[in-house]
């Protein structure tokens, strides 16, 4: 690792990387990937453990504060999560003012950003306590406010948050529920949508969380930062994968039409890609993508659907993938995209509902990011140079004259 902080200063050069593939812009305690390897640690502990083992809320106390919690502080964490999921009743107005097919992400962009101004008690970045109820809000208001942008979008009535419910049950009850009947959360159901919460929680600097702490950098507020977080993450090349890969494994349809789909993605002429294949940072098989893969079989087991046509593409293409030399020289893997969809669409969401949930789940790693960031001695308004490839001076020509 070279330090180049002061080259600039002293000698007037800078370094030209597009894409940050070899930059790092900051310091961090919280998640670790070690790509080569394959490995995944949220402040120190394998994905695999705390998929297994913990829970979202959990892991959202251990990302934002450092350490597992105690009883006491979970039970505490717990009540003031809980405590703050309903939104304010004039957000329903806001909604209303969108159009009923507008994609839910451009809802939720929306409504995160708005968050500034129903909650202006807590934008002053520089009060630790207003920064602390920020961070709550966020974690605790984020799924009711994906549950709305649903429910608009399918014309049914918003559902209200239940205290008595956790956070991954809680959140299917506001999706699913409706007036007319009685609804149920499967605890089997509401314990993958957990995982897929903790999967996606945090991934160090991915685009979305180096664009939330890029909006930081500048003191902007927090409902802000986590907006512009919401907007990049729409993209299909980061959080928007999970949408395409399914759209894509129901276009390839049957097993038989794979090796036509390997072969376009193999020609450069195409602009056609396997989505959720290929990462930037892991160079062997995203961890994510295997608890992924198992829980996918899990679910469809569960509700039925175990001969799911979806998921027998999936698996077909990973295997034939897997053994392509095109694949293997350029080292891409499913990454944690790759199944996530063919579950979320067992349980009933649909493919445009796929990027919200994600944003839920990321948006603890985000605000813990965020608030390392603030609380950092050494912060910097982030301000990347460019290498300038314009015209040279030249002198201006009146209108008449060109
Ligand atoms: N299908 C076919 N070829 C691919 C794919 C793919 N999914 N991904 C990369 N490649 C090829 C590229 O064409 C390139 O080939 P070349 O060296 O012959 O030119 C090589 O692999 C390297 O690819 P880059 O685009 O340079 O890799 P980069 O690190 O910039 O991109 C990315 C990573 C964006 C994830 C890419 O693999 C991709 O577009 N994947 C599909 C979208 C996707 O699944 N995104 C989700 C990422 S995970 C997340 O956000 C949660």
């Amino acid at each position: 690792v070279i330090d180049i902080r002061s080259l600039y200063a002293k000698t007037g050069l800078f370094t030209y990387d597009p894409g940050f593939t070899s930059t790092a812009a900051c310091d961090s305690a919280i998640t670790y990937i070690d790509g080569d390897k394959g490995e995944l640690l949220y402040r120190g502990y394998p994905i695999e453990q705390l998929a297994d083992k913990s829970n979202f809320l959990e892991v959202c106390y251990l990302l934002l504060y450092g350490e597992l919690p105690d009883q006491a502080q979970m039970a505490d964490f717990d009540q003031r999560v809980t405590r703050h999921t309903m939104v304010h009743e004039q957000m329903h107005y806001f909604y209303r003012g969108f159009r009923r097919d507008a994609h839910p992400m451009a809802v939720l962009t929306g409504v995160v950003g708005a968050m500034a101004a129903f909650y202006h008690d807590s934008t002053d970045i520089n009060d630790p306590q207003q920064r602390e109820i920020a961070s709550i809000r966020m974690i605790a208001k984020l799924p009711t406010l994906a549950a709305m942008a649903y429910k608009y979008s399918v014309g049914q009535p918003f559902v209200y948050p239940r205290n008595d419910l956790d956070y991954a049950s809680n959140f299917l009850h506001m999706c699913f529920a409706v007036p007319a009947e009685e609804y149920k959360v499967d605890p089997e159901i509401a314990r993958a949508m957990d995982l897929i919460f903790t999967l996606h929680a945090d991934h160090e600097q991915n685009a979305s969380t180096s664009t939330v702490r890029l909006s930081g950098s500048s003191d902007a507020n927090p409902f802000a930062c986590i907006a512009a977080g919401v907007a990049c993450l729409w993209g299909p090349a980061h959080g928007g994968a999970n949408e395409a890969a399914l759209n894509m494994l129901r276009q390839i349809g049957t097993v038989d039409r794979i090796p036509e789909y390997i072969r376009r993605a193999k020609d450069k002429n195409d602009p056609f890609r396997l989505m959720g294949f290929g990462h930037r940072v892991y160079k062997n098989y995203d961890p994510r993508a295997k608890v992924m893969q198992a829980t996918a079989a899990r679910v469809l087991d569960i509700l039925g659907v175990e001969n799911n046509p979806t998921l027998q593409v999936a698996k077909e293409l990973e295997r034939i993938a897997l053994e392509d030399e095109y694949f293997v020289e350029r080292k891409l893997y499913p990454n944690v995209d790759f199944y996530s969809g063919v579950i979320l669409d067992a349980i009933g969401f649909p493919t445009s509902m796929f990027t919200v949930l994600f944003a839920v789940a990321r948006t603890v790693g985000w605000i813990s990011q965020w608030k390392e960031m603030i609380a950092d001695p050494q912060k910097k308004i982030g301000r990347p140079r460019q290498l300038y490839n314009g015209a040279t001076a030249r002198d201006y020509t009146p209108i008449a004259q060109r």
